[in-house]
């Protein structure tokens, strides 16, 4: 995780790396840190706390700095710890791990080193000064050709005043170049702006940057051409924008979200044709991405497709499954860099399967190794726990069923406007969330597709409002889960399929004879006014296999409004991190 920023140029260093810290504050906010150059000498700040504790930083000199917002892997959340890492004409941040980090600091202490850090990436600072004889690139080529792992680092050397060093392997990394000066950063959020052309930097690569331009190099030290990559800036936008938190503000783009998905895949149906030539699927993701996989799954089921399957990709990685020539592996990840589902991806590529990647963002480390990349059009997702992304993702994933199983139906146009009354449908579930925040443990219960909801519903509980929550699948209530039911465990039961409504309603009385709160979530208009239920939020019917991209909407606001009221940050919950670039 983490995220890195550079900046070199004409402008204020501190503020142009206070700013895009500030845009990769998702990838980790334990702590923070910038180095800036200035005056023959480094100006280090760090501290424990979110980027905003850095604010004041802003003000200082200098025309060159690096930054670092960190999710802590190796040592503690202390000062110490923050990046950037100082050894003596070195500053380095770092995003990745360095898994041989132990060997080489052994060595370090063995010729008499001293370190200020636990951290694996202090180690590379070390390395630099070590390898270092005058030449800042064969200085990086030595020391990356030491490390094992991933890492993406920007790198400060006093005898180069107005130079960073860029290198990467398995770890994001983008270069942005202008007139007014060059940036580095760990996504292209952070980079994107209006003047700026941005570079997407790959394994082995080395970038300079100077004030005036940056320069790019192979593995083998010799320059090489780059291709700008091409974005847009509404897509880059990360404004609040008068919202509280970006999380509410990302739940209201839904229906935007979307449409323009649903949109976007009009023009890349052509795509699909090429991976038709298989015998089985196997959706892989993790988080809420797994979760639209899930519901993906049984979409394709109910379209007839060939076998699929749905797996968590830290799971699927390490697994037995067949996967060979005759396998469409379909990636889905909003960030395109998490690990597991890389490497996943990575593991079946080499396996001979096809690869389709289905992100959010454009050039992510996913969408490099894919055969076939369909993009959801959320727009950038700031809040940790992901919201219209999954909407997004199962408006691609829908509507890459219907084109794979060649169906005459195609995902209705309607369905944008359908969220939109969701959304409105749904407000009066901050009453629910008012009476859930002191629950011991909320359930979230539902059959096929409700299920599927019903998994995502209870991770967006777990993860911002800290309480635990589980998403089951309602006929397995009985086998187990019902021992632990009492006037203390809400349940929210969705009913939004009325081949299996009845059953679930069975699961509903059983669990109101114990005493537990229940709350409904419901498209059935039967259903509504269902007896010894707490409330019930009636929302817009539409085929079945549709229905999570509305019911899901009831169960983001729930989370959402709970974490409020618990006063809890929604945005960024403790611990996580919304790009997990570690296994
Ligand atoms: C993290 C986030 C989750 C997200 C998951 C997968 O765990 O906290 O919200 O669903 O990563 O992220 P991806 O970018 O691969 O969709």
């Amino acid at each position: 995780m983490c995220g890195i920023v550079g900046y070199t140029g004409r402008g204020s260093a501190a503020r142009a790396v206070f700013r895009g810290l500030k845009a990769l504050e998702y990838r980790g906010y334990d702590s923070v840190g910038i180095a800036l150059m200035h005056g023959g000498r480094f100006a280090l700040h760090k501290r424990v706390g979110r980027v905003d504790c850095i604010q004041d930083v802003q003000e200082q000199n200098g025309e060159i700095g690096i930054g670092h917002t960190r999710w802590a892997t190796h040592g503690g959340v202390t000062e110490e710890n923050a990046h950037p890492h100082v050894y003596q004409r070195f500053a380095v941040v770092h995003n990745g791990i360095i898994e041989n980090y132990r060997i080489l600091k052994e060595e370090c202490l063995l010729r008499g080193e001293r370190f200020s850090s636990e951290t694996d990436s202090e180690v590379i600072a070390h390395l630099f000064e070590w390898e270092y004889r005058g030449d800042l690139l064969s200085a990086a080529q030595r020391v990356c050709r030491r490390l094992r792992g991933s890492y993406a680092i920007a790198v400060l050397c006093l005898d180069f005043p107005s130079v960073i060093l860029c290198a990467k392997k398995d770890s994001p990394l983008l270069v942005g170049a202008s007139v007014e000066g060059q940036f580095a950063a760990s996504d292209l959020s952070a980079v994107a702006r209006k003047g700026v052309t941005c570079y997407r930097m790959e394994n082995g690569e080395f970038s300079i940057l100077d004030k005036e331009s940056v320069s790019f190099f192979g593995a083998d030290g010799t320059a090489i051409e780059k291709t700008p990559v091409s974005y847009s800036l509404q897509e880059q936008d990360t404004e609040l924008g008068g919202y509280g938190h970006y999380m509410i503000k990302e739940i209201d783009e839904i229906p935007q979200a979307v449409e323009r998905t649903i949109r976007a895949f009009k023009r890349e149906i052509e795509a699909v044709q090429g991976l038709k030539d298989v015998f089985r699927i196997h959706i892989v993701g993790c988080g809420t991405a797994y979760h639209s996989g899930i519901a993906a799954k049984l979409f394709a089921q109910k379209r007839g497709c060939v076998s699929t399957e749905g797996y968590l990709a830290s799971e699927y990685r390490y697994g037995d499954q067949t996967v060979d020539a005759n396998t469409l592996v379909i990636a889905v990840s909003q960030s395109g860099e998490t690990a597991d589902t890389v490497a996943a991806a990575v593991m079946a590529k080499k396996r001979g399967a096809k690869l389709l990647a289905i992100t959010n963002v454009a050039h992510s480390t996913l969408t490099s190794y894919a055969d076939c990349v369909l993009h959801t059009k959320a727009g950038c997702e700031v809040a940790v726990a992901a919201t219209k992304s999954y909407n997004a993702q199962l408006a691609v994933l829908y509507s890459f069923f219907d084109a794979f199983s060649a169906c005459r139906e195609r995902i209705w146009k309607g369905l944008p406007d359908l969220c939109k009354k969701t959304i409105e449908a749904s407000r009066r579930v901050k009453e629910w969330a008012n009476q859930m925040k002191s629950a011991k443990c909320a359930y979230f219960i539902g059959r096929r597709f409700d299920y599927a909801v019903a998994m995502e519903g209870s991770l967006k509980w777990k993860e911002i409002t800290y309480l635990p929550g589980d998403g089951l699948a309602a006929g397995e209530l009985k086998h187990g889960t019902l021992a632990l039911v009492d006037e203390s465990t809400p349940v929210v039961a969705l009913i939004t399929d009325q081949a299996v409504a009845d059953k679930t309603f069975n699961a509903v009385h059983e669990v109101i004879a114990r005493g537990a709160p229940v709350y409904v979530v419901t498209s059935i208009p039967s259903y509504a006014n269902c007896e010894g239920a707490v409330d019930t939020v009636l929302i817009p019917q539409t085929k079945e296999e549709y229905m999570p991209m509305l019911s899901v909407i009831p169960l983001q606001l729930l989370a959402y409004y709970a974490a409020v009221a618990l006063g809890n940050d929604p945005d960024k919950p403790r611990n996580l991190a919304k790009s997990v670039t570690v296994e």
